[in-house]
């Protein structure tokens, strides 16, 4: 973390800029956020910045308008649920340079909060228009982002940004790369990965980087299926990806050269239609699979395998459910070990790192979120970190 400069770093901030990178891409019905666990991610780093005197403006994306305003993304649309959490008022400002922004500044008191508009409304964000980065700049006297789920992005404000403005980690990002570093940066071995999810295919850089890194690599879901098939068995009517064979049997040659265990189920629940609680449902060996069956779940005789396997282990990074988890039963597998992993992490004896699109519904539906070391809210810029890719975000940050 030393390669970070913090809000540890900041010296005196009262009547200062802050140029304040959130991410308020939240899911929304009927005009309100559904999820803010976002805004509460960044809650302390705003606070913290306003309480010591900064007048705090907030920049962030909001959907993806392609370089045009549309009432429907505005970021105002999320102010009054930034009000909420933050409890305190928030000044809009429908620009993000220019007079306007000048003047609310000069509106602004010491310890205030802006929220400019939708940066992506503007061409040169998405260009990394370094004009466009430095006409945002001009305002503050300071960068802090706070937005890993954005991280992946080499937008303006989101990396070029850091380059013109003295450039800090918020307390979220903070935490989040601590946390990132301990389960494969410099993890206590051995580690353990579980990778779920439909389909191999978008998450083959995942599972390539992953083989390299990891003691035990459990695979579940859909893309369990493309392995089981890969290695001969065959596995009904399933979601599998046929064409990706070759593939999948590189991937378990690499794993067998670097000392890293493939775990794949040797038992699962099947049945032939796909919905809740259906009357054709079956737990049955991998090898007795029907034509006209499709694989759901994981069996409970592979999760009583993995709980051992996760006993075993010192780190665990989750991505993914190991079925098809938004249906009954066939969230069983993914809450057992959810639940194992959960106890451990208790426990003292597992450090657990989880995150990207489905999982922190998985983790939530298995009531144990917030019992896992901790669950990264981000989504795309998990996945491009699990597969060892840098993240401009995060390396336009490095001191
Ligand atoms: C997210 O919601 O994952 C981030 O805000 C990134 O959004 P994007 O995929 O539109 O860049």
């Amino acid at each position: 973390m030393a390669a970070f400069r913090t809000l540890d770093d900041l010296g005196d901030v009262a009547g200062k800029v802050a140029l304040v990178r959130v991410d308020l891409n939240l899911p929304m019905a009927d005009g309100r956020a559904t999820d803010v666990t976002r805004v509460e991610a960044s809650a302390p780093t705003i606070l913290e910045l306003a309480d010591a005197g900064a007048k705090v403006l907030l920049l962030a994306h909001f959907g993806r308008p392609k370089g045009m305003r549309h009432s429907t993304m505005s970021t105002s649309l999320v102010q009054g649920d930034l009000e909420r959490v933050l409890g305190r008022e928030i000044m809009f400002i429908p620009e993000v340079m220019g007079p306007v922004v000048e003047q609310s500044i000069g509106i602004l008191r010491n310890g205030d909060i802006g929220l400019l508009d939708n940066v992506r409304f503007w061409p040169g964000e998405e260009a990394n228009d370094p004009a466009f980065a430095q006409g945002i700049a001009a305002h503050g006297d300071f960068y802090v982002n706070d937005a890993f789920s954005a991280a992946h992005r080499a937008h303006a404000s989101t990396e070029g940004l850091a380059h013109l403005l003295p450039a800090y980690a918020g307390r979220a990002m903070e935490r989040e790369l601590r946390a990132l570093e301990a389960a494969l940066g410099t993890p206590q071995p051995p580690v353990a990965a579980v990778v779920g999810g439909a389909k191999v295919s978008t998450k083959l850089d995942v599972l390539e980087n992953l083989v390299g890194r990891v003691q035990h690599l459990i695979i579940g879901g859909g893309m369990a299926n493309t392995f089981l098939a890969a290695r001969g068995v065959d596995v009904g009517k399933s979601l599998c990806e046929h064409d990706l064979t070759d593939t999948a049997n590189r991937i378990l040659d690499r794993a067998d050269h670097s000392g890293c265990t493939v775990h794949l189920p040797y038992d699962v629940v099947v049945a032939r239609e796909f919905a809740a609680n259906p009357a054709s449902l079956r737990t049955v060996n991998v090898h007795e699979v029907a034509a006209d069956e499709m694989i759901l779940d994981i069996g409970p005789q592979a999760v009583e395998a993995l709980c051992d396997v996760l006993k075993t282990c010192r780190t665990l990074v989750w991505n993914g459910p190991l079925g098809a988890f938004e249906t009954e039963p066939f969230d069983a597998a993914t809450v057992a070990l959810a639940r194992i992993a959960a106890a451990l992490t208790q426990d003292g004896s597992l450090i657990s790192v989880a995150g990207g699109g489905d999982t922190v519904a998985a983790l939530n539906h298995a009531g144990v979120a917030d019992q896992f070391s901790y669950v990264s809210t981000a989504g795309g810029a998990f996945l491009e970190w699990m597969e060892g890719k840098p993240l401009p975000g995060v390396e336009a940050l490095r001191a």
